[in-house]
């Protein structure tokens, strides 16, 4: 049944979906990732497809917009109207730790938040919210194999990209927490709420420590991202 966000209809999403905020990135991805795939939305430019990987696993890509509340309808949306069991996150974040350089992958063990998104879901502020194991045990598994550093850890969902406060950052550099987003918080928190399985891998994009820029060979690292999210959605879907 088509929601006011997406025009699927029900049998055109599969149980297991790629999830990413820009929807380039989900057509680039249907496009070099799948075969016999068709879009199936393309309201308000989400786009987001159904095919199969190389393996023949039928995944559907999808695209969930920037920040916890767009994130929010469509993860909503694909668990509760198309019983979306499993759903992986692939974006990227802001680093915060030094060892952390372009191109890393962070596996969200934990995401905490600064926003009013748990009060709002009748949880404490400051709740932690936390990955599916069993695909954090498989996305370990599978990142050892393609050679790129990676940690596992806790990352920060914020609801400002342009913060008023320019050492905001320092704390969470204190705590220990790996790097920012705007959007896990909201998807484990869904995930929780009606007992499916998410998983967030966020590349660096960039460094509170130091100014530098994707090249094209980091950039190319974020497709090994995509890589292993669909080896994730793969082994699961066994
Ligand atoms: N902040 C929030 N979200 C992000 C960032 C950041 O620095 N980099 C990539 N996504």
């Amino acid at each position: 049944m088509p929601t006011p966000h997406i025009q699927a209809s029900k049998e055109d999403v599969a149980p297991y979906v790629l999830f990413f905020g820009d929807p380039l990135r989900s057509k680039n991805a249907a496009e070099k990732f799948l075969h016999d795939y068709k879009m199936i939305n393309s309201i308000r430019g989400a786009l987001g497809y159904t095919g199969y990987t190389s393996n023949n696993v039928r995944i559907s890509i999808m695209t969930h917009g920037m920040g916890q509340p767009s994130l929010g309808i469509y993860a909503y949306e694909l668990i509760n109207y198309y019983d979306v069991k499993v759903i992986i996150r692939a974006g990227t974040c802001g680093a915060y730790q030094k060892d952390l350089n372009l191109g890393d992958i962070i596996f969200a063990k934990e995401v905490i938040t600064d926003s009013n998104w748990p009060s709002l879901h009748n949880l404490d502020n400051s709740t932690v919210m936390k990955a599916d194991n069993n695909l954090l045990s498989i996305g370990e598994k599978q990142v050892q194999k393609l050679n790129i550093p990676y940690q596992i850890g806790t990352i920060l969902t914020s609801d400002v990209f342009y913060d008023n406060n320019k050492d905001a950052w320092k704390k969470y550099y204190q705590q220990g927490i790996l790097g920012v987003e705007m959007e896990t918080y909201a998807l484990y928190q869904l995930a929780s709420q009606f007992n499916i399985k998410a998983l967030s891998i966020v590349s660096v994009s960039d460094s509170y420590h130091n100014h530098q820029e994707m090249t094209p060979e980091i950039r190319s690292k974020l497709h090994n991202m995509v890589t292993l999210a669909i080896t994730i959605l793969e082994e699961i879907a066994q």
